[in-house]
């Protein structure tokens, strides 16, 4: 089979031009990346506790079927020959989560050993399979007690999750030189304080607001802690989720709400973290609708405290407008409107529009607003409806494209001047999609969750591929 991207972008090659992905340094970085709630399973076993997705995936309605992450991949029974199919990829990095009730049950107190020892091994098998161990210490399975008192909006939180950190950190950092505080914080704060369609499914904007700086904080802190006690060389980051945000059209009530959206999924993160300061535009927003960030002094600078690489995760961008169906630019609550537009473009199975162009004009953006600071891609990747054949291949040519587009996105923008260091795709295999359950799959591994059996994708076929390409192209 063919698997080389160019016999998939028939525009680009009927314009004769090279295949931007070609233009990859040798030195590239490669991986794929998961998370431990969707992958592990084994949700009561040596001593884990519930987290916040455990309760979640019970309140009737809150997740696609009912479905949850009990047994998932059951990847804590299966995790050697997980690693033994990452090796077959090729990928010279894999990008996991640690489970925080695992390996402090109920979020307080010393460190539960049964459970550092899955990572502890884990670790070593990846080693042993010349593969690069890169932690993230929170994808989300906030332990329920910690949601209990409070969760992301208690300061306390960010304080519990520093010590947390430093549990893992003590028992990996003699061989794992990468670490990722928390992914997508956005994610955290709006998804499930805001908004209610994560857990722990509150829907406060207020809410939402402080679990944004309690997040922040708790970065932070690990940060200044990871680094002080670092037996060595290490890098230390954070992954954030992020989109271009577009105006609709020039209209003043759409460059707005494009800048708010911008605003809120970029800047509120970044600005701080960067510059030491929240973005002023931002905080009268919030001011307008009775809402303060509960920053105490001393606070930006502990949130800004320095990082090595910055964590991108890029999977669509928007389009925003700030006036309704109905010609109004004030909702029923007086705040302004804020709307997305579609831009017409096809869509992925999660109805995110494909938007590669936004991914480059975004890394290209970051490197300027946020300079000195290397990048790497933590996620990228799309879900399908993907159709098995009777051995349970899927020859999933939209994934490549979505691949191939998106990984030219990158190529482009580091041409542009981005310094982006490597790629993650999202995901090694199928998973526990959140509030989809396992309805959407972004494996480039299928699962079959009957049997449990894994089948490399096409796409999966195609990455090796590619990988070897670029790494023998020697650039
Ligand atoms: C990201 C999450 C990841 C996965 C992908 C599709 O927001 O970090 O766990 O769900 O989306």
């Amino acid at each position: 089979m063919d698997t080389t991207a160019s016999t998939l972008d028939p525009a680009r090659v009927a314009s004769g031009q090279p295949d931007p992905i070609d233009s990859l340094p040798a030195s590239f970085r490669w991986g794929v990346a998961t998370s431990s709630y969707q992958i592990e399973g084994a949700v009561a076993e040596d001593g884990r506790t519930p987290s916040i997705w455990d309760t979640f995936c019970r309140v009737p309605g809150a997740v696609h079927k009912g479905e949850h992450g009990d047994i998932a991949c059951d990847h804590y029974h299966r995790m050697p020959s997980d690693v033994g199919l990452m090796r077959d990829l090729e990928v010279d990095t894999y990008r996991f989560s640690v489970a925080w009730p695992r390996v402090q049950p109920g979020g307080r107190g010393p460190a539960n050993p049964a459970g550092l020892a899955f990572y502890d091994r884990l670790v070593d098998e990846l080693l042993a399979q010349g593969i690069d161990p890169w932690v993230t210490l929170y994808h989300w399975d906030l332990p329920q007690e910690l949601e209990d008192a409070g969760g992301w909006p208690a300061r306390d939180t960010a304080y519990r999750f520093a010590d947390y950190s430093m549990l893992v950190f003590d028992q990996l950092s003699d061989r794992v030189r990468t670490w990722t505080t928390l992914n997508e914080p956005w994610c955290s704060a709006m998804l499930g304080y805001a908004y209610g369609r994560h857990a722990p499914g509150k829907r406060d904007f207020g809410a939402g607001m402080h679990a944004v700086h309690h997040l922040l904080l708790g970065h932070g802190l690990a940060t200044q802690r990871m680094r002080a006690a670092a037996p060595g060389p290490i890098d230390l980051g954070i992954t954030l989720n992020m989109s271009t945000s577009v105006a609709a059209t020039e209209s003043e009530p759409d460059v707005h709400a494009a800048r708010r959206a911008d605003g809120l999924g970029v800047r509120i993160y970044l600005d701080p973290l960067r510059h030491g300061r929240y973005p002023q535009d931002i905080v009268a927003d919030l001011a307008a609708r009775g809402i303060e960030l509960p920053v105490q002094e001393g606070d930006l600078e502990i949130i800004s405290a320095p990082i090595d690489v910055l964590g991108v995760n890029y999977y669509f961008s928007t389009q925003h407008s700030g006036v309704d169906e109905q010609g109004r630019t004030e909702d029923a609550d007086g705040l302004p409107v804020s709307r997305e537009v579609p831009f017409g473009r096809p869509r992925t199975a999660m109805d995110w529009e494909i938007v590669p162009e936004g991914f480059t004009e975004l890394l290209v953006r970051l490197s300027r607003d946020y300079p000195d600071l290397p990048m790497v891609i933590t996620e990228n990747g799309s879900a399908f409806d993907d159709e098995p054949d009777a051995n349970g291949f899927v020859q999933d040519d939209d994934r490549i494209g979505y691949f191939v587009s998106h990984l030219g996105a990158v190529a482009l923008a580091r041409q542009q001047g981005a310094d982006i260091r490597g790629y993650f795709a999202w995901s090694l295999m199928d998973n526990f999609e959140w509030a989809y359950g396992y309805d959407k799959r972004f494996g480039i591994i299928r699962v079959d969750y009957d049997t449990q059996v894994r089948t490399p994708k096409a796409s999966a076929l195609w990455y090796r591929d590619t990988i070897r390409r670029i790494r023998n192209a020697g650039n």
